[in-house]
């Protein structure tokens, strides 16, 4: 394949052509999406080519160069374009779509005994172990991963499955012998001479040892949260794809890594990335979503996160109908740090930090704008804006910021105040008490705003007000847990509400995982060492326990497809917290469906949900008719000449064969709208099950038969549910579908937006 190298002087000459002549295009990189070659023959190569040569004029031929090319499960490559090249090649009968090469962005263990803890019933079903020589293989696309984590021993692990067809890499200090029986694959696609898939920022590593890392005893951050981590599997096979950087992660190499991961022969694809929800325009200019489309065609499922761009709805993304979207919660375990004041009150922040003040020395303790620099304002001040604080007024304090300005992080206020050589931070933020954050030696806390104006009143209150802040403790079986990460991108889907998006909440808060143990910057850590383990929140954390958690089930129901393990995941879900209540977000409101889906992944119940929703790849198919795609590009998109039904509205989406139930608008005076949905028996033949609706008030449900019967020879059952509106409260409608036969419950959510 051509490189790209000798083309990258062409990204710096817009400037050129600006002095010059200003009538030369820019160029980039655009994707070239072609559709399916279920029934190709792969090595198209000289095909792209030649299309691109009929394109691009003679004198500029050193850009009839393929970036990537895709030939394995979908057909496509990536070149540099000119808007006008791309939007001839736009309407060519073989081209599906042409995109911008879009940057995606990273979604930056105790909790799988937190999951497990749920229902001890279940318990006895916990056997991790049991088989070490699992034949499932997780592809992680990602920033890489760091072979030498304990996390990635193969000691015990049987031989390599037979079906793997893919490889490992050498590269940048990344040799073939860095690969073994658990880390079986890896690849990379900068093609510099300093690459590798060798991680240097550690995302990578810590998402593939949640999902499947093997047991590490004794692991902890410097002594914190210390405990056995392991992941949901951990006799799967881990495949890494490093698609991402600093810089973030290209969709013409994701695009490139999800085909090598078909072809490789993984079973399942976690990817912790995601487009901005502003960004996406619709599902064929979405790298993810075409990639994951092709592998669940293939029987592939894919696993994503759903974005850190929350609490506001509509932030969501990956939230095609065939990818499993995940939220992020917190689990029971908290991290806090005492703020000791002069007059001997006491207050609980909220840190991961090593401080090493004590109870015994107080400093003095001041406001950040009573702080400020000369000609500062008072609201840079107060937020620890860079250059707002005053070394000469701020040395030997604890400074008090508050967090009104969203970009300052709180990492870049804790580097202002230390800069200014204050003694510690405290930051008053209500949110960020659901996020640790981590200052390693640096002493700091955050409190939520009642603590906060205590302690700015303390401040007023006293001539020479002091405090001292002292080392994180780890508080155990915190109550109440899960609750919905503030971060944790909201639903509904911006391109379509007919389908409820989250799909389902994992923990994504303060998660121990394993990491690339190096020394950061601007972070001072316990004795300058560094760690095997760190502690790190996101929806990034929250993907890879429910890709877990389906290895887990596939490992236990080999034959269950990917729609089948979706289901009963979702079916199952927990809907309570470790104090019996509902589950709520992080303001203490009831969390809705499109905050937490249907509810936190409960994966040992998982092992047997009674009834599934299978979602067929005709059902995925329908949904692309419905969502306004034309005959044509689904042609292209199958390889078949698959027809859309004659009547494809929007509105039929909510009737694609999904376990969630959503409606985008159903008019206070239209009639009644009726839903089909097919349940398939995987529990003992003969069952028979009645269905029982929790709706809110005004919302009439009527679900038809009321009972629903299996035999041996019938493993199958439709069932209907109208919805009528008419006194409804405007707004969504939340409520549940429960089939019940006296062993499961089968928990079909749905969301009904009333207008
Ligand atoms: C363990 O895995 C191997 C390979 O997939 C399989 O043949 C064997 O039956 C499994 N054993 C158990 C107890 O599940
Ligand atoms: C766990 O590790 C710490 C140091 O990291 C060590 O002091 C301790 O003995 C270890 N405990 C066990 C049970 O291995
Ligand atoms: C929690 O839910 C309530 C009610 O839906 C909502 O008003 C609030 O904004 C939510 N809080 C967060 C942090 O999302
Ligand atoms: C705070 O408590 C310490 C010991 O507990 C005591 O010595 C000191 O006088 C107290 N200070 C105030 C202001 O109450
Ligand atoms: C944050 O930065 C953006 C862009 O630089 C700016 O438009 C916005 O006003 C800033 N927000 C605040 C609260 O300062
Ligand atoms: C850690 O390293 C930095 C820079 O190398 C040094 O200034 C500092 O004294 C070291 N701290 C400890 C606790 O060793
Ligand atoms: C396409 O349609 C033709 C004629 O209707 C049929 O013979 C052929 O088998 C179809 N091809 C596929 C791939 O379905
Ligand atoms: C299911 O029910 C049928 C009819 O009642 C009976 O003949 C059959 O033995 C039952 N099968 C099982 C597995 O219980």
């Amino acid at each position: 394949m051509a490189s790209l190298l000798q083309f990258f002087p062409i990204l710096h000459l817009p400037f050129i052509f600006i002095c010059c002549t200003a009538l030369k295009p820019i160029l980039q990189t655009y994707i070239v999406y072609m559709g399916s070659s279920l029934n190709g023959n792969g090595g198209e190569d000289l095909s792209y080519l030649a299309l691109l040569s009929s394109l691009i004029p003679r004198e500029e031929s050193e850009r009839i160069s393929l970036f990537h090319s895709y030939n394995h499960a979908f057909k496509g490559f990536s070149a540099i374009l000119t808007e006008k090249e791309a939007s001839t090649l736009s309407g060519y009968e073989e081209v599906v779509s042409v995109f911008p090469d879009p940057v995606l962005k990273l979604h930056t263990t105790r909790s799988w005994d937190f999951l497990e803890a749920v229902d001890n019933k279940f318990r006895s079903s916990r056997l991790w172990d049991e088989n070490k020589s699992s034949e499932i293989i997780i592809g992680f696309i990602d920033t890489g991963i760091w072979p030498e984590s304990p996390s990635f021993s193969d000691e015990g692990i049987g031989k390599i499955p037979s079906k793997w067809k893919g490889v490992c890499m050498e590269g940048s200090n990344f040799k073939k012998s860095n690969c073994n029986r658990k880390l079986i694959g890896a690849r990379f696609y900068n093609k510099n001479g300093q690459a590798s898939t060798r991680d240097n920022i550690g995302h990578g590593t810590h998402v593939a040892s949640i999902a499947v890392g093997v047991p590490v005893a004794n692991a902890s951050y410097y002594g914190l949260a210390r405990g056995t981590a392991r992941g949901g599997l951990a006799s799967a096979r881990i495949a890494s794809y490093k698609a991402c950087s600093m810089d973030g992660c290209s969709g013409s190499v994701i695009l490139k890594a999800i085909d090598d991961a078909i072809k490789d022969g993984v079973d399942i694809i976690s990817i912790s990335i995601g487009m901005s929800a502003i960004l996406q325009s619709d599902f064929l200019s979405d790298p993810i979503a075409i990639g994951a489309f092709h592998a669940e065609q293939r029987g592939i499922m894919v696993v994503c996160s759903a974005g850190n761009d929350g609490p506001d709805p509509y932030t969501i993304v990956n939230t095609a109908p065939w990818i499993f979207t995940v939220a992020a919660s917190t689990i029971d375990r908290n991290f806090l740090t005492t703020i000791v004041l002069g007059n001997n009150q006491s207050y609980e922040g909220t840190a991961i930090n090593f401080s090493p003040l004590t109870r015994g020395k107080a400093y003095p303790l001041a406001f950040g704008e009573k702080v400020a620099s000369r000609f500062t304002p008072a609201s840079d001040a107060r937020n620890c804006i860079p250059g707002s604080i005053d070394t000469k007024k701020a040395a030997g304090k604890i400074i008090v910021c508050v967090n009104e300005d969203p970009n300052v992080s709180k990492r870049i206020k804790k580097l202002v105040v230390e800069d200014a050589k204050a003694k510690g931070v405290i930051i008053i933020d209500n949110q960020g008490q659901f996020l640790p954050f981590d200052s390693g030696t640096y002493p700091s806390a955050v409190i939520g705003e009642t603590t906060g104006s205590r302690i700015l009143n303390y401040i007023k209150s006293t001539k020479s007000p002091t405090a001292t802040i002292l080392p994180t403790k780890v508080v155990p079986r915190f109550k109440p847990a899960p609750v919905v990460a503030p971060f944790s991108s909201r639903g509904p889907g911006g391109l379509t509400e007919n389908i409820l998006k989250p799909d389902i909440m994992a923990p994504g808060v303060a998660i121990l995982a394993a990491i690339v143990p190096r020394i950061i910057a601007d972070y001072s850590a316990p004795g300058n060492k560094t760690s095997l383990f760190s502690i790190k929140s996101g929806t990034s954390m929250a993907c890879p326990h429910v890709t877990g958690a389906a290895a887990f089930i596939k490992s236990k129901h080999p034959h269950w497809t990917s729609s089948i393990i979706k289901s009963a995941l979702m079916t199952t879900a927990s809907v309570s917290n470790n104090k019996g209540k509902l589950l709520t977000n992080s303001t203490d409101y009831y969390a809705s469906p499109h905050e937490a889906g249907v509810g936190e992944i409960t994966h040992l119940r998982a092992l047997d949900p009674g009834l599934v929703f299978e979602t067929t790849v005709q059902d995925y198919l329908y949904f692309l008719c419905y969502f306004g795609y034309k005959p044509k590009t689904l042609r292209s998109i199958t390889n078949t000449n698959f027809s859309c039904p004659k009547s494809s509205t929007e509105k039929l989406i909510s009737n694609i064969n999904y376990p969630t139930i959503s409606i985008a608008s159903l008019k206070k005076n239209e009639r009644i709208r009726k839903i089909k949905r097919v349940v398939t028996n995987v529990g003992s033949s003969n069952a028979t099950y009645t269905c029982s609706v929790d709706a809110p008030p005004g919302l009439k449900v009527l679900v038809l038969p009321k009972m629903l019967h299996f035999s041996a020879g019938l493993s199958r059952a439709a069932f209907k549910t109208f919805f009528d509106g008419k006194e409804a409260t405007k707004g969504y409608n939340y409520g549940v579908i429960k089939w019940l036969d006296g062993l499961h419950v089968v928990r079909v959510v749905f969301a009904v937006n009333v207008e």
